[in-house]
């Protein structure tokens, strides 16, 4: 082990088309190491495939106990508490039967047909504007806020700006800052919601918020709390995965390339750019409840672990040549949606949006392509999910001869709303 004072810094990097390299040695070389966090104390970093999934699933590696502030932390300890564990919050007030089935794969909230629709009358704009166009501003954000919206049942009007939501995912020093304003901002819009999912009845919000009622059992202010956890979730999730998974597959040409002639792959593709793809700008935590040996490594009770998922689904031992981006990959266990009893009840209705998504677009185009190397992207630091600031990128038009050329600068896109109107991302 290394001395405490020359601890590695944790998290290593932040991009989500590249592991960190010492991510990749550490999978093979040292499946669990100390490292330190972002708060300055010390945690046990699981990589390996097989040590990460059994940290996953034993109830001696904690969740809740990652909301308490006498424990070790990787981030500073930011309210609301209670979203550190959606699950319990859930089954406590009996919603979490309806919370899965409104985000697994016989939901009704949002169909395919619909996804397709919404991506089609964005690429209108987006692909009738200059290029290189910003696809993140321009076509990812916008949708997924369409989608967001339309899923959990939300009117639009007045919801924060995108900036303001995703600043929810900001980690490390300055966290303290930034979170908890625009959580509040958040959480005042929801409030105002309520009322309005009350009487409509829309969406997955609508449904849950019928059953919390019968319940009782949660206040006001934490049913908002735990809708705007669904919003961020739905919203950031889903685009964060989509600007890492596009900009990889732009350095694929020739896989977009059997994507465009047989979309029938796309599922399958987006299984593994699930895999292939990096997500979490830190890593998910977990503190011991008691003393547990680990790979033979005495983890002490209450001391803080850190899992990262995306290191373990580049294990070699699980997956061959796990570095390449392999679309005709046996589908693997992979860790993307995490593991054990808080394994992430969004896959489902991610994989759908993510696929139908990719169909539109590259149906769209005949090509499509980063309009500056991948090492130029610029993704956020700091933030839990791996975000790219902007994906310029050029494109060719089904029968077009040469692609348009413009003044060079990204250009966004109006959004349409669920209602006919539109927003401005
Ligand atoms: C590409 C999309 C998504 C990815 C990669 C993703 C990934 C994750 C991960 C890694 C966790 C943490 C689990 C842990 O601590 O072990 C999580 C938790 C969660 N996610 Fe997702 N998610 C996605 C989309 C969604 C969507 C669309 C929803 C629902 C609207 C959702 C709802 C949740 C909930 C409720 C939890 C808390 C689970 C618990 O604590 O038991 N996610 N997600």
């Amino acid at each position: 082990m290394p001395d405490a004072g020359r601890l590695p810094r944790y998290p290593f990097a932040f991009r989500g088309d590249q592991l960190a390299p010492e991510l990749a040695a550490s999978v093979v070389h040292r499946p669990i190491q100390r490292v330190r966090t972002n708060t300055g104390t010390d945690a046990w970093l699981v990589t390996g495939h097989e040590l990460v999934r059994s940290v996953l699933r034993d109830r001696r590696f904690s969740l809740t106990l990652t909301s308490d502030p006498w424990m070790p932390r990787q981030d500073p300890l930011i309210p609301p508490l209670s979203v550190t564990d959606i699950r319990t919050q859930c089954e406590n007030a009996g919603l979490l039967q309806d919370l899965f089935q409104g985000v697994g794969p016989h939901q009704r909230y949002l169909t395919p047909g619909r996804v397709r629709e919404i991506a089609d009358g964005l690429l209108d704009t987006f692909l009738a504007g200059e290029q290189p166009g910003d696809l993140m501003d321009g076509f990812i954000m916008p949708l997924s806020r369409a989608l967001t919206m339309e899923l959990l049942g939300l009117d639009p009007e007045g919801c924060p700006d995108n900036a303001e939501i995703f600043n929810i995912f900001r980690t490390g020093p300055e966290s303290m800052q930034g979170v908890p304003e625009s959580w509040n901002l958040a959480l005042t819009w929801m409030l105002g919601r309520l009322p309005g999912l009350r009487a409509s009845g829309a969406g997955l919000l609508g449904r849950l918020i019928t059953l919390s009622d019968a319940s009782g059992v949660l206040s006001e202010e934490e049913v908002a709390d735990l809708f705007v956890f669904l919003l961020i979730s739905q919203f950031g999730n889903p685009a964060t995965f989509l600007g890492a998974a596009t900009v990889g597959l732009m350095q694929h040409p020739e896989v977009t390339a059997r994507l465009r002639k047989d979309p029938g792959l796309l599922p399958r593709a987006v299984d593994e750019l699930l895999r292939w793809t990096v997500f979490l700008g830190d890593a998910l935590p977990r503190n011991a409840r008691e003393d547990v040996l680990l790979d033979g490594v005495l983890v002490r009770e209450g001391d803080l672990v850190l899992v990262s998922t995306d290191a373990a689904n580049r294990d070699p031992r699980v997956f061959p040549d796990p570095h390449r981006l392999d679309i005709d990959r046996e589908p693997g266990p992979h860790l993307r949606f995490s593991d054990g009893r808080h394994r992430c009840p969004g896959g489902p209705v991610s994989r759908m949006q993510a696929a139908e998504t990719l169909r539109v677009l590259l149906g769209r185009t005949a090509d499509l392509r980063l309009a500056v190397p991948a090492d130029e992207i610029e993704w956020h630091r700091y933030y839990a999910v791996t975000l790219p600031v902007a994906v310029p990128v050029n494109w060719t038009l089904p029968g077009a001869a040469t692609p348009g050329t413009g003044d060079g600068k990204p250009r966004g896109a109006a959004v349409p709303r669920p209602d006919g109107g539109t927003l401005t991302p």
